[in-house]
């Protein structure tokens, strides 16, 4: 009740292998450390928003299994209303395999199970208690029907929406746009969507300005070491937001930590430019990347500078 930060989306067990490289098809490798982690893009977005200082919920499904009772744990231990978390026994939790090569890049497969099964009825349970949520954010892990019901509920009750098209399918509901009031994407991401490829900051403004055309208030592309283009209705012309170098250590998770930052910003400060959240944003995602696993590497309001608050 008075959420600020409201997360409709995916719980994923990371499954993580580091290995000096990617392997190729029908290869084996030697990777030299396995460990299992709390993953999934809308968890993580969540997760981030949270330990920044936002009072979240989040809206999910997973198994009645070992991974989903620690799943509701690691949400408990983070600060997150597990109210609308919801255990299935028809799927399992959310799985993620990943490789993480030594250049910090990775490949990941999802099986997301459970989280396919969260539907309208769930959507329909947790609305009575979400009146005065300030920002509601979804991704593509669950079924995208229910996405975009959740993104259509939030716009009617005025609330502020992230939509984070990941993974990226090509065939995206043309509504996702329109219902987006900041629409936010990867370089792979945003090329799927348009057939634009993406190999610099000047094609990053491109893409932007396409997305854009198709409805969003705001469009930010994330380009990794190289920060984010950020444009909107009222200000179209993109803006380049830089980062500071940093040595990566595993950037698996950067994105979310970036739009949890964002979502928090959007719900604490909402008159503050978009341009500025996304400065501080980067900030935030750009401390993840120098730590292993995903939520792991997500830092906290008091390890960050106090000029971000
Ligand atoms: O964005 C990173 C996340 O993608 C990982 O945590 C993994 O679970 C996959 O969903
Ligand atoms: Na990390």
């Amino acid at each position: 009740e008075g959420f600020d930060v409201v997360v409709v989306g995916s719980c994923m067990t990371d499954l993580v292998s580091q290995a000096p490289r990617l392997p190729k098809a029908g290869e084996t490798i030697h990777g030299h450390k396995f460990f299992i982690g709390f993953g999934g893009k809308g968890a993580n977005q969540c997760i981030q928003a949270s330990r920044l200082g936002a009072k979240t919920a989040m809206v999910c499904k997973v198994g009645k299994d070992f991974f989903g009772d620690n799943y509701i744990q690691n949400f408990k231990n983070n600060g997150v209303s597990t109210e609308f978390v919801g255990q299935t026994d028809k799927a399992a939790t959310g799985a993620a395999s990943i490789i993480v090569n030594d250049a910090g890049e990775n490949a990941i497969v999802i099986v997301a199970g459970a989280n396919m099964l969260l539907g309208y009825e769930d959507l329909q349970r947790a609305w009575p208690a979400l009146g005065g949520t300030k920002v509601l954010i979804c991704q593509l892990e669950i079924s995208p029907d229910t996405s975009l019901q959740a993104l259509r509920s939030a716009r009617e009750r005025q609330v502020k929406t992230i939509f984070n098209p990941a993974p990226a399918i090509p065939d995206l509901h043309p509504d996702f746009y329109p219902l987006s009031d900041v629409f936010c994407c990867n370089e792979p991401e945003a090329e799927l969507l348009t057939g634009v490829a993406v190999g610099s900051v000047d094609d990053a403004g491109k893409v932007g300005a396409e997305l854009l055309q198709r409805g969003c208030g705001s469009v930010i592309v994330t380009l990794g070491p190289q920060g984010c283009v950020v444009l909107s209705s009222q200000d179209p012309v993109p803006r380049h937001v830089a980062t500071t170098p940093v040595t990566t250590l595993d950037t698996t998770g950067a994105g979310d930590s970036f739009i949890g930052a964002l979502a928090f910003y959007m719900a604490h400060y909402p008159t503050m430019p978009l341009e500025e959240m996304a400065r501080r944003a980067n900030q935030v995602a750009t401390v993840s990347v120098q730590g292993v696993g995903t939520q792991t590497s997500y830092p906290s309001r008091k390890d960050m500078p106090q000029e971000l608050f």
